[in-house]
């Protein structure tokens, strides 16, 4: 029997050693110390011993029982600290590592655009007008001095919602809101969308930008409409910018011009940018027609305005040498994020 006590304390202490968790630990004492567990098998076979024996083996009972008990308590308690050990490492935080960076929001090439141009503008003392993108059929042309027979009123060209409202096809509508609502001097801006029924390709869109301008006062000529585009020409592409104004129609301007800019890529000797004609066709302008200015309710006795109407996106795209519009209106970041 004391063979047997022997035997089953070294076992006892070899396998607690080697217990990894306190599961295999609870297991072991089960094994060894409970209720039908090897040491109390060893002991059932006291009854058969010699008085004399019998102090002694129990006494070595009892020793084996505690050696056994402090072990598992000693394992218990080094598995516990170890695993705490491994949890606090394994949630460490380094609250010295920088932050992740927020990803910001990446300004379109056409709002870098029109900020820069409302602010050559605001700057001139204009101020900025708006107006709706559902317009009425009256805005958009009648008003315009635009009558039904005009080819721009061709269900071709423009989306009609019903025959009396559609998309505007243009921000000039807003000139005709603006003198409606306001006594002249006027003198405003108002970009934003406009909408015509073109298939798209590299250089149409069915929605473009536009931006309207529009001075109203008394005794305004066409000089002033030619220095205040030739500023806004030079601060836009440059200082050495030289202007061109040629003839054109409109049938809310008379006179009517379209305006070229020298081409800021070549600086005028022709480059593939202007298609080498060192020129660049930027905008359409003109007198304020009396047809409009008296629609929209002014003198035209009195006063005297120009106007003038900027593509946007054409000028974005030669700004930043963007060759497709469709890019444009695609909203790939890989593309916005190089303006
Ligand atoms: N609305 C014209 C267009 O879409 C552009 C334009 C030309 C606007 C002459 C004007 C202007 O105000 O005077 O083609």
């Amino acid at each position: 029997m004391e063979e047997l006590l022997k035997e089953l304390s070294k076992r006892a202490e070899e396998e607690i050693l080697k217990a990894k968790s306190l599961q295999e630990i609870e297991s072991l004492r089960v094994k060894y110390l409970g209720k039908k567990g090897e040491l109390t098998q060893i002991l059932r076979g006291m009854g058969s011993l010699s008085p004399e024996e019998r102090p002694v083996i129990g006494q070595l009972a009892n020793d084996v029982r505690e050696k056994i008990e402090n072990m598992i308590l000693e394992r218990r308690e080094k598995i516990a600290k170890e695993e705490k050990e491994r949890k606090i490492k394994e949630e460490y935080i380094d609250i010295t590592m920088p932050g992740k960076p927020y990803k910001y929001g990446h300004k379109h090439p056409i709002t870098l655009v029109m900020d820069e141009i409302k602010r050559i503008f605001l700057g001139l003392g204009f101020s900025i007008a708006e107006g709706p993108e559902v317009e009425l059929a009256y805005y958009n042309f009648e008003a315009l001095n635009t009558p039904e027979d005009h080819p721009a009123r061709d269900l071709q060209d423009t989306f009609y919602i019903t025959s009396d409202i559609l998309l505007r096809t243009q921000t000039s509508p807003v000139q005709v809101r603006t003198m409606e609502k306001t006594k002249p001097p006027i003198r405003v801006i108002s970009p934003g969308r406009v909408y015509r029924s073109d298939d798209i390709d590299a250089t149409h869109s069915p929605v473009f930008h536009q931006m309207e301008g529009l001075v109203v006062d008394e005794g305004i000529t066409m000089g002033d409409l030619k220095g205040v585009l030739n500023v806004f020409a030079k601060k836009f592409f440059g200082e050495s910018t030289r202007t061109k104004f040629r003839p054109h129609f409109f049938p809310f301007t008379e006179p009517s011009a379209e305006m070229d800019v020298s081409c800021f890529a070549c600086g005028g000797k022709g480059c593939r940018v202007c298609g080498y004609t060192g020129w660049i066709e930027i905008l359409g302008a003109g007198m304020v027609h009396p047809n409009v200015l008296r629609m929209s309710g002014i003198d035209p006795e009195k006063y005297t305005g120009f106007a003038f109407g900027l593509g946007i996106d054409r000028i974005a795209m030669l700004k930043y040498g963007i060759e497709d519009l469709r890019l444009l209106f695609e909203n790939d970041m890989r593309f916005i994020e190089q303006f």
